[in-house]
């Protein structure tokens, strides 16, 4: 196919860009390089300097077939102080977007929405029933796209996918997380065993939980990218899926922790320290609905998510 990737220059992006390629796509990536990196898009893919809200000029007369849309601001504490960034980009930018696709009649997105839709959820693990409900403004402007989706798919005709991410980690090769400043937990513990920093910290020791600190379900990128593939392959004119994508295994900050001892035989020395505002307790996934509509399944544990994110910062050290 003839695919639009925006935000390809990007962590998430540049994996599945590899991804794709390998598959045969044609893959055109296109970014504003504001915290992606130009060496992160793979050999193969064509590149479009942009921001999303000025895609329209790029869109039109091109053939795309479908767009994986990545581009977005994504750092929750961030859109706790800065909200502003999250609704221009994420929501303004997007309205853009799916603008664009419907003047140049492109008639598939999928869409890279987020566990923190539901917010702090009484369900655990969370399925695609559970009320949706952010607590910051990441997960409300993913929200809204979600909405903004829905109603095109209705009256449009469009078919999107919104998958629901939830922690995700590990890497590909050369292509895998590389923020400045990182906010992640799992790059945040190696780069401590890497000898970047002399102590990780832990935020909250005093979540219900069975040692205090907080679940999430770590996800391997490439398990993540498969379900895109998928998905493209599922799409359908006029329906609007929404699909959670998480291994249904939640780990607690210190059960990472040991992960990352385990995986670098590094002792990585922790100071704990209090909460960071958004953080939801516990945030674990259902993927029963990906496995029926997509035929997916995750193949990889923790420890190769971990391990493979550890191989990633050492070819960037060695790089250095
Ligand atoms: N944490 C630490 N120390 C660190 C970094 C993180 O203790 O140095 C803790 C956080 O407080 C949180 C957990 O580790 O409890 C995971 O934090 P991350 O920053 O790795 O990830 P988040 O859960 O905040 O957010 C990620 C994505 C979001 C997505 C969310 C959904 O960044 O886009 O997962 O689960 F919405």
């Amino acid at each position: 196919m003839k695919l639009l990737v925006t935000g390809g220059a990007g962590y998430i992006g540049s994996v599945v860009t590899s991804q794709l390629l390998d598959a045969g796509h044609d893959v055109t990536v296109l970014d504003d390089l504001s915290t992606g990196h130009r060496e992160a898009v793979p050999e193969g893919a064509d590149f479009i300097h942009a921001r999303i809200h000025d895609s329209r000029p790029h869109l039109l007369g091109r053939g795309f077939e479908a767009v994986l849309h990545f581009a977005a601001k994504s750092l929750v504490s961030e859109s706790v102080a800065a909200p502003q960034l999250y609704w221009e980009n994420n929501v303004a930018g997007t309205f853009a977007l799916v603008e664009a696709m419907r003047s140049a009649s492109i008639p598939t997105v999928i869409f890279s929405s987020t566990a923190a839709t539901y917010g702090e959820p009484a369900d655990s693990p969370i399925t695609e029933q559970t009320p949706t409900n952010p607590v910051n403004a990441y997960g409300a402007s993913k929200l809204a796209v979600d909405h903004m989706l829905g109603s095109y798919c209705r009256a449009h005709g469009l078919a999107a996918t919104s998958l629901r991410y939830f922690n995700v980690g590990g890497a590909r090769g050369r292509f895998g997380e590389l923020h400045s400043p990182e906010t992640h937990l799992i790059p945040n513990l190696l780069s401590v065993a890497a000898g970047r920093s002399d102590a990780c910290r832990i935020f909250g020791t005093d979540y219900a939980t069975t040692d205090g600190t907080a679940l999430r379900d770590y996800l391997h990128v490439t398990d993540l990218g498969r379900a895109h593939l998928l998905a493209l392959e599922a799409s359908t004119a006029g329906v609007h899926r929404i699909i959670n994508l998480g291994t249904g295994e939640g780990y607690t900050v210190r059960q990472v922790l040991d992960a990352c001892r385990t995986v670098t035989g590094h002792a990585i020395p922790a100071d704990e320290e209090p909460r960071r505002p958004g953080d939801p307790t516990s945030l674990v996934a259902s993927n029963v609905l990906a496995r029926e509509v997509l035929g997916w399944a995750p193949e990889l544990a923790l420890e190769q998510t971990v391990a493979d994110a550890w191989d990633f910062m050492q070819r960037v050290d060695a790089a250095r």
